[in-house]
């Protein structure tokens, strides 16, 4: 496989071709996910359920980002690194200029922060000076409390209106990359065909130019299966076959299938 830059993504959904990222956060598996030549991977702050044992992002730490991160890197030369800026990491227009530079600096080469309008001056300012960001719209688990809960966003009519418009404010203020997470089937296709940057779904159906899973999700690991997500490994039989499946099936198409969306 080829080093992914921000450049081939683009090309790919010019092309029309789907592409996998999936999360990781230890030299091991970032290793696997290179050799099933998985384009993207995220070390994502759900390393604070799923390998901490924390019941939600909230109390993860920079210092835990850097520390994983770092790990990621050194397992994998080739995928698209990006790491998740923390809970208040990127409160302010400084922090997040502290904190994303640290996390570039341990081997990260985008950083992904969760919401929309408040953060246009934040994302302008870490693009202009050169560190890629991606969005992140709809179910935000960091604001999960605020939120009322892990519930669809933009089932109304106002709601989806606002994720619409934050996804094209992000896209201008320089976002290269938006993940939209648990929103209707529909609104993300609407959202992916809208804008010129790959848009990356999960629990968003099968019409955006990528897909991401958590890889404890993939492997069937986590306690509890979100239905949005797919247990690769039962029928792959080791972790290698499994990323190599799950690639394969985004890129087919044949994963998520309708019933993994939210209407
Ligand atoms: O932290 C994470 O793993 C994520 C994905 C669910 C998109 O943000």
């Amino acid at each position: 496989m080829k080093s992914t830059t921000l450049t081939s993504l683009k090309n790919l959904k010019v092309a029309g071709e789907k592409f996998p990222v999936v999360t990781a956060y230890d030299a091991a598996f970032a290793r696997l996910i290179e050799q099933a030549a998985i384009e993207v991977v995220l070390v994502g702050d759900s390393l604070g359920n799923v390998l901490l044992g924390y019941d939600s992002t909230v109390p993860v730490t920079m210092d835990d980002m850097i520390h994983h991160t770092r790990a990621v890197r050194r397992g994998n030369n080739k995928s698209l690194i990006i790491a998740d800026m923390p809970f208040m990491a990127y409160a302010s227009e400084l922090q997040a200029m502290d904190n994303a530079t640290r996390l570039m600096q341990a081997g990260a080469q985008m950083v992904k922060l969760e919401g929309g309008a408040w953060l246009e001056e934040t994302v302008l300012m870490l693009t202009e000076r050169g560190i890629p960001v991606c969005g992140h719209l709809g179910l935000t688990p960091q604001s999960y409390i605020k939120l009322g809960g892990y519930r669809v966003q933009g089932r109304d009519e106002q709601e989806a209106e606002q994720i619409v418009a934050d996804a094209h404010m992000l896209e201008e203020a320089g976002a290269d990359l938006l993940v939209l997470e648990c929103v209707p089937s529909s609104l993300a296709a609407t959202i992916s065909r809208e804008l010129d940057i790959p848009v990356i779904g999960i629990g968003a159906g099968p019409d955006t130019d990528a897909q991401v899973l958590v890889l404890y999700d993939l492997l069937g690991i986590s306690p509890r299966l979100p239905r949005f997500s797919k247990n690769f490994l039962t029928e792959s039989g080791n972790v290698l076959s499994a990323l190599e499946a799950y690639a394969s099936a985004v890129r087919t198409g044949a994963f998520p299938e309708p019933d993994h969306g939210f209407r």
